[in-house]
Formats: structure tokens, sequence, C-alpha cells
């Protein structure tokens, strides 16, 4: 089915730019009359998609007027941009939602909001609605740029505001104030999943999959790049897939070329690749564009066929070695990670055995592992084989063991090589220590260089390689 790509109405535009306003209006009539300025907390749970809503959310609260608040105890506006793929994030979002009641004792003016993939689930809201009545705004995944709206109703009709949206969401375009500009930064370029892997409830939360017109990408990356954004992060689902449900299809290979030519760009990243649908073109475009960096994330989730068809997705533990193997002979020097499950329903022990093969096959860069959660409403919480929760820990330590020290091994090769950093800021633990990424995406510390290279594509000499980053020197 083709989806008809809408631009956002003017008028739902200009309500978003008008409330964005009003509330703008009303902090700073309070700053000018004395009172202290309004801040905001932010908390993201989850994967980049989730990440970015976050970015925009905070570059309306920073339209708005909001600073950002140290702390919860701090804010005038707590907000929890929720994930629901696993149990462990909901649990923690009912933990830190009861906590916060006795703020809202201290702080009438405070505003408590809790919207991303949670609320897309009738139960959890009905849930929210129910034992946490100090919550002040609940909305989904496909309504994130009506927050002003809803945040203006909640200051000023003090009540309650819930909306939810159950379609699976137009794509909208033409907002303006929903990016920050900084060196990195994400681009959607769809929505949504179509996949249904058995286990994962991000086609229930995000809607079926969408894409956005390649023009409409383009154009938000020239306006990062003018804004000194160097490296951008193409973001979807399963971008492989990306274009197709467009009137005028594009590939994803194509879209990666019009990217690779906009001029200022240094370095352009993608994920998440779902290893039956990535083409020969989209290896060869890695292999061709300057821009692409040599680094690719390939969730396997299981090495076992059989359990991987259980999963419904859609390959062989043969077929991604093949696609490993082949793009390893275009790109030489290209890094993998990927996503591993350990303790889907039925997992026998010559399935872990499988797992461990293809890490030591692939031998990753590195890897999130991952012990299978039930979710409500997908195939896989019914399935009657569950593993008990000490076989799958006992699974996944063993898992990890394996992982942890390929990864360790995989970077000894970087020792007294030099790399292209692009540099990010200063390091945590260290001002004087900078720090960056590789084009294969290793976090690399490094001495010699000053704040001013911020921004910039640097070489340094690795001298101490990690096994989860790398120390260096700064070489020119
Ligand atoms: N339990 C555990 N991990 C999950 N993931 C998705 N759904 C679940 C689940 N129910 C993992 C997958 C996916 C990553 C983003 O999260 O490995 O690739
Ligand atoms: Fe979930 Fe599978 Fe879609 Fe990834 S491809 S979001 S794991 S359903």
């Amino acid at each position: 089915m083709k989806r008809k790509q809408i631009e956002t109405p003017i008028e739902k535009i200009f309500d978003q730019e008008k409330y964005i306003e009003l509330i703008h209006n009303q902090l700073e009539s309070e700053r000018n009359s004395g009172k202290k300025g309004r801040s905001c907390f932010l908390t993201t749970y989850g994967c980049q998609m989730n990440e970015h809503d976050s970015e925009k959310l905070s570059s309306m609260i920073k339209a708005m007027g909001y600073t950002s608040a140290l702390s919860e105890k701090d804010a005038d506006l707590i907000i929890f941009n929720t994930c629901a793929v696993r149990e462990n994030a909901e649990l923690k979002v009912y933990g830190n939602l009861g906590a916060l009641k006795q703020l809202k004792k201290k702080n009438p003016n405070l505003k408590i909001v809790v919207c991303g993939c949670m609320m897309q689930q009738p139960h959890i809201v009905e849930e929210i609605k129910k034992k946490y009545k100090h919550v002040d705004i609940i909305f989904g995944t496909h309504n994130l740029y009506t927050f002003p709206e809803l945040l203006y109703k909640a200051m000023t009709e003090n009540e309650r505001v819930v909306d939810v949206w159950d379609i699976d969401g137009e794509v909208v375009e033409g907002l303006k104030s929903t990016r920050l500009f900084s060196v990195k930064a994400f681009v959607n370029i769809m929505y949504g999943c179509n996949n249904f892997c058995t286990y994962c409830i991000v086609p229930y939360t995000r809607g079926r999959e969408r894409s956005r017109e390649a023009v409409d990408i383009v154009n938000e990356i020239k306006e990062l790049v003018k804004n000194g954004t160097k490296e951008v992060t193409l973001l979807g689902q399963n971008v492989n897939s990306y274009g197709k449900t467009l009137d005028n299809p594009v590939s994803f290979a194509e879209l990666l070329k019009m990217v690779n030519d906009i001029d200022g760009l240094e370095r352009i990243r993608f994920m998440t690749s779902h290893p039956k649908d990535i083409s020969d073109d989209v290896i060869y475009a890695m292999r061709d564009l300057d821009k692409v960096c040599e680094f690719l994330h390939l969730p396997v989730q299981a090495g076992s066929t059989s359990l991987l068809k259980k999963m419904n997705r859609h390959y062989t533990k043969e077929q991604y070695l093949d696609i490993i193997e082949k793009a390893r002979k275009e790109i030489p020097d290209i890094a993998f990670s990927t996503d591993i499950m350990i303790g889907f329903p039925g997992e026998t022990e010559e399935d872990v055995e499988d797992t461990i093969d293809v890490c030591k096959r692939v031998r990753y860069d590195s890897a999130f592992t991952f012990i299978y959660s039930k979710r409500q409403g997908t195939p896989a919480a019914k399935y009657t084989d569950q593993i008990p929760e000490d076989v799958k820990h006992e699974r996944f330590n063993r898992v990890l063991e394996v992982i942890n020290e390929i990864s360790g091994e995989v970077n000894k090769k970087y020792k007294g090589k030099t790399v292209e950093v692009l540099v990010e800021g200063t390091s945590k633990k260290n001002d004087e220590v900078l720090t960056g990424k590789t084009r294969q995406n290793k976090t690399v510390n490094f001495t010699g260089g000053s704040k001013d290279l911020v921004g910039q594509l640097v070489n340094v000499k690795i001298t101490n390689p990690k096994s989860f980053s790398m120390d260096g020197e700064l070489a020119n």
C-alpha cells in the first residue's frame, strides 16, 4: 500500500509556533516580575529513535524559554520519554513516577509529562491514569509535535491532558522548532516497522513503515550542515527498505548517494539495517561513497536458523554470514556491531552455541546483548516454552564474556595506527583530553589537542586500544 505523504498543514505548524510563543511570553513575564525562570528535566529511555525524539522535545522546550534543570527536584517541567522494548525500562518509569508525588506537593507549578512508546499501549495509559494521578500530560509517539499545545492546555486549564493517537502517524514536514544543532545529528529517514519480529513491540508502538521524501531529508541535512553539523546518522527501524512506500520510490542506496553529494558534510552513518533487506547496492554504496563510514550495525539476534525462523527474521545463519563476508570483501576495514537476544522462548543449549559461533566468526567490534523480555501483545509472549530467568542470566553472561573478549582483541590491531577522528568534545573525566569517534565508530580519547578542535576531523595515533575505547595522541 502506498501512503500519501502530507506536508504539515500550515495551520498545524502555525499552531505549534503559536503555543511555543504563548508559553514563551508567559515565562518571560514571570521572569520580568522577579520570579525565577522555569526549568525542565528530561529523561530518555531506549533507542536512538527515542533519543532523537527527545532532541526534538528539547528544541521545543528551549524555544518556549525553559532552561535545563540539574535534577528532577529543581525542575518545573519533568518529562519521561519512555521505551516499551523491554520490561525493565517500563518498571523504571513506574518507579520514577511514584517518587515524584512528593515534588508535586512542594512545587504546585510542576508539570509531569510521560510520552513515547509505552504510551502507545492502552493498558499502560490506563494504569498511569489510575495509579499516578499526579501525571499532567500523556501523549504517544505519533503526535510529538503537538507537545507545546498540550503543555499550554495543562498550564492554563489545570487539568490532566491525555492525547494518544492510534494511527500510524503522517509524515510531518516543515516544523521549524524541532532541531538542535551540533557536530553530529540524527536524521529520521523513515518511521515505523512492518517486520513483526515475534518478540518485538515496536510495530505496535511506532506503527507501519513510512518514508520521508528524499528531498525533505536532503534539505534538512543541508540546513544542519549550514549550522555546523559534520556527521549525520540516518535513522529508521529498517533503513534498507527506505523509500518503498513513496509515490516515486527511491532506494536506500540512491538516498545515500544524494546525501553524499551534500557539500560540507563529512560523514554519513545509518541504522538499523535488517539482514533480510540489505542489498548489494548498499554494500557498494558504502564502498564507493567517500562520506559513508565503514561501520555496519547488523542485528543478528540469534545464531540458530530455527530460532531465527521462530523470531520471524527471514534469514538463516548462513545467509547472515554471507552478508558479512561480502561486506568485508568489498570494504576491508569495515567494523560490525550487532544486537543479540538471549533467552528467546524455546532457546536450547545448541542455539546458544550457534550464537557464540556467529560471534566468533564475525568478530564483532561491538555488540548489544539483551535478555529476552516478554512483551504483552506480541506472539512470543504467548509461547509456552519460556526460558527460566536463571538460565537466561547464565547464558547471557556466557555470551557476553565471549563478546567482550573478541572486541578487546579486535581493537588491539589499532595499536600504533593513525586514525581519523571527528572531535566531539572534551573527555568527561579530564578537560585536557579530547574525545571523538573514528569512521568505524570507535571512541578515541586523546591528548595533544585543544578545545578549538571540536567539530574538526583530526588524525590521532592510537597508543592504547581497550575493549570499549582507545587512547591516543594527536598526530597532526
Ligand atoms: N526483549 C529483549 N530484547 C528485545 N529487543 C527487541 N525486543 C525485545 C524483547 N522483547 C532488542 C532486539 C532489538 C533491540 C533494539 O532490542 O535485539 O534489535
Ligand atoms: Fe522490532 Fe524486528 Fe522491527 Fe526491529 S525489525 S523494530 S526488531 S519488529
